[in-house]
């Protein structure tokens, strides 16, 4: 292929670099050949740019010279008619029906839920108990999913869709993600026929929810019932299928996502001291039980938030697939190529963020950052629908946690990022001690 980018000339290399430290990588990338660069990848040649002008590029073009990257990865475990794997009218149509589930005003069914849960996660902690961060805040995220998007009440089911859930994202391996070929059952057994076995168990669970709730006639406040009751202009409303993959997709999309960005909140905050400080200060102001619509009001809260999200972005890059040529800072890019928005080089930009290593949520209250600049939820016409959720939850979990519970870091040894499936996590996701509850702190369970 003729291109006037530069990038690495080896092809394997590449691939083995971006599997096992895409950020890394990419940093090495532009330093040596400049932003945009040109690598080699599985899906084929792709172009990658952290670049605010080439952002702005990506993100302000006709959405319609766009599809997914690669639907390899992603399809067994969202389903063929996710929003993530869509593209065209078809895309449009989708987040314009799932769109409502996720205005900032419906969040506000969501908070007491989300405060609710945390609490009783945290509940059985006893001082100096060891824990580790990131399973934590999974186990509050998840619990959450099941029940505000899904709409599952009654505990033992929630429990049944837990262990369900977690069996299905821990079966699906990077080896039957990435490697087509491994995707056969061998007599039954092996990774695949592992994961099909618990993909069926989420499947009956599924349609048990939907038959309920078809059973019940009444519409509720939870996201499954938004998506029963939409229809597109057509007056039709999504098929069974339809349905349960944006819900598995949701799931996906939504509940890990979450927890690693509130895990890696935890970790900064309990190494960086006066932010912790200003942090709890700002928290005792609300009192003892401070409410989830004071808590997303907080401003050194919300800078935490996207501060932590800045410097660990949990998802690293937002990738297209040219569906017509394009211009990339002056360089010609043809149909089929690959494009990557690299979150991860944008947000370490010392131009936009003086000592960009440094966690320091003080950075987002002296100035406001472009879409361009700061994009840990992508961006353009397929930007994070639960961007609104995500923040939502972040700020009411870490504000109710650090409300009424003290915890200190296991070690103080620094904590790299590593890849789980297409997110960035902590390593050995953040151990940390329980020191005890908040004196006169308590959130109802
Ligand atoms: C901190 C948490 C989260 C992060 C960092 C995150 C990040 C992202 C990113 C980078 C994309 C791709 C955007 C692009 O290609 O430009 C995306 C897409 C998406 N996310 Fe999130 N996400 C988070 C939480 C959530 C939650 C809570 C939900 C829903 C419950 C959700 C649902 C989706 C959906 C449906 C898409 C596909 C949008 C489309 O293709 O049009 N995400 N997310």
């Amino acid at each position: 292929m003729s291109l006037s980018l530069r990038g690495p000339r080896v092809p394997l290399l590449p691939s083995i670099r971006f599997i096992k430290d895409c950020p890394g990588f990419f940093r090495e990338c532009a330093q040596r050949y400049g932003d945009p660069f040109v690598v080699q990848l599985p899906p084929g040649y792709v172009a990658v740019t952290g670049d605010p002008e080439g952002l702005r590029e990506i993100f302000s073009a006709d959405p319609e010279i766009f599809e997914p990257l690669s639907r390899l990865p992603l399809e067994p475990v969202v389903g063929t008619h996710s929003m993530l794997l869509i593209s065209g009218e078809r895309h449009k149509r989708e987040r314009r029906l799932l769109m409502p589930a996720f205005h900032g005003e419906r969040m506000r069914a969501y908070g007491a839920l989300m405060q609710q849960i945390s609490a009783r996660v945290t509940e059985g902690l006893r001082p100096g108990a060891p824990l580790v961060a990131l399973q934590l805040t999974q186990a509050i995220s998840l619990e959450i999913i099941i029940r505000a998007v899904f709409g599952v009440e009654e505990p033992e089911r929630v429990r049944r869709f837990s262990e369900v859930i977690t069996a299905y994202s821990d079966s699906y391996t990077p080896l039957i993600a990435l490697v087509a070929p491994m995707r056969r059952s061998f007599g039954g057994r092996g990774p695949w026929a592992r994961f099909q076995a618990h993909a069926q168990a989420l499947d009956g669970l599924l349609t048990g929810q939907l038959e309920r709730r078809g059973a019940e006639g009444q519409p509720r406040e939870d996201i499954l019932s938004l998506l029963l009751s939409t229809k597109d202009e057509a007056g039709q409303p999504l098929t069974e299928r339809e349905l349960k993959d944006e819900l598995l997709t949701l799931l996906i999309a939504g509940h890990e996502t979450t927890a690693i960005g509130m895990a890696w909140a935890l970790y900064w905050l309990h190494r960086t001291p006066e932010a912790k400080q200003r942090l709890e200060e700002e928290l005792a102001a609300l009192g003892p039980r401070p409410e989830p619509e004071a808590l997303v009001r907080l401003p050194y809260l919300a800078a935490v938030c996207d501060e932590a999200l800045r410097l660990y972005p949990v998802v690293a890059l937002a990738s297209r697939k040219l569906r017509a040529p394009f211009t990339l800072r002056g360089h010609t890019l043809p149909v089929g190529m690959g494009l990557m928005a690299s979150v991860t080089l944008a947000h370490s930009n010392p131009a936009t963020y003086p000592e960009p290593e440094r966690f320091r949520p003080e950075r987002f209250l002296e100035r406001k950052f472009s879409p361009f600049e700061y994009l840990p939820f992508g961006g353009g016409a397929r930007r994070c629908l639960g961007a609104a959720f995500a923040l939502y939850e972040m700020k009411v979990v870490l504000g109710s946690l650090l409300s009424a519970h003290r915890f200190s870091l296991a070690h103080e040894l620094p904590i790299r990022a590593v890849r789980r499936h297409v997110t960035m996590a902590p390593e050995d996701g953040v151990p940390m001690r329980y020191e005890g509850a908040v004196q006169g702190a308590s959130v109802a369970a």
